[in-house]
């Protein structure tokens, strides 16, 4: 395990021509939107997924879901990018071909500066019609920007598509389904030609997301793990850096500026 200043983590990143930075609900964690396995606070400790993160709960009672939906929507508002995001938009200036990925349905990567992150399980921002094509909702009222809390267990119904009637989804992946192909696409391309990976907040055990670090290390980039806690990454990382996104990647970054280049 490296020790604070993350000297050989620079030192790979400064010289990457190709970076990617993969990240989870671990980045998030210090802007207070909660982490999913967290022991005590994480969302599904709290609360029971088959009830709220797949189809079937969604057609079993979408009041329930769209409700809970804009719990987590009203929090992230609230919500400001933290050290951890700007490093990580810092990063872009750092190594041009830069690509992030994030299993985050938060906006605090665009908040921060990031410039497209690829969205690997959709994004609270982006609303679904659930009819054919599930093409983007159009609403009737616009979406508001900064939506008043409704409680954790509110039920609200969900509205429905201008366009055609049928009812609006959140615009997320849930259990059971496909991940947006053409994110899943860009991320492994982006995986398979980059020089370093950056793995940063995630327990790396929800699949295929998971793949993205493993595609790399198999085709011999160096992987790079920022967490406080072991996971299932240790084995392919090259260097573990054990700390918070907020700790370690200001330093990082600082670091990787005055690295030989
Ligand atoms: P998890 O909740 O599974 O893991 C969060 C990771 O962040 C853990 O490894 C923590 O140790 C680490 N962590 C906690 N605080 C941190 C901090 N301040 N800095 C850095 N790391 C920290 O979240 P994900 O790996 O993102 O999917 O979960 C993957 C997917 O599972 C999510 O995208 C979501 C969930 O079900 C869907 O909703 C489809």
């Amino acid at each position: 395990m490296e020790q604070v200043p993350p000297t050989e983590a620079a030192a790979l990143l400064a010289q990457a021509r190709r970076v990617v930075v993969f990240t989870g609900a671990g980045i998030s964690a210090e802007s207070g939107v909660p982490t999913f396995r967290d022991d005590l606070t994480g969302l599904w400790a709290r609360f029971d997924a088959t009830q709220l993160a797949t189809p079937e709960a969604f057609h079993a009672d979408p009041d329930l879901v769209w409700g809970w939906y804009e719990w987590r929507r009203a929090r992230v508002r609230r919500a400001r990018p933290n050290p951890g995001h700007l490093a990580t938009a810092a990063i872009e200036s750092l190594c041009p071909d830069t690509v992030l990925v994030t299993q985050n349905v938060d906006d605090l990567h665009e908040r921060a500066g990031s410039r497209s992150p690829v969205h690997l399980h959709g994004s609270l921002f982006a609303p679904r019609c659930i009819g054919a094509g599930a093409h983007p909702a159009a609403l009737s009222e616009p979406v508001e920007d900064e939506p008043a809390d409704p409680g954790e267990g509110a039920r609200i119904p969900p509205p429905r598509c201008a366009h055609c009637g049928w009812l609006v989804r959140p615009g997320v992946v849930w259990f059971g389904e496909a991940l947006p192909e053409a994110a899943l696409t860009a991320a492994v391309e982006a995986a398979a030609g980059c020089d370093v990976l950056l793995t940063v907040g995630t327990s790396g055990v929800v699949y295929p997301a998971a793949e993205i670090p493993l595609i790399a290390a198999r085709r011999g980039a160096a992987v790079i793990q920022v967490n406080p806690e072991p996971t299932p990454l240790d084995d392919v990382s090259a260097v573990n850096l054990r700390g918070t996104a907020a700790q370690v990647l200001p330093a990082l970054v600082a670091a990787a500026r005055s690295a030989p280049r």
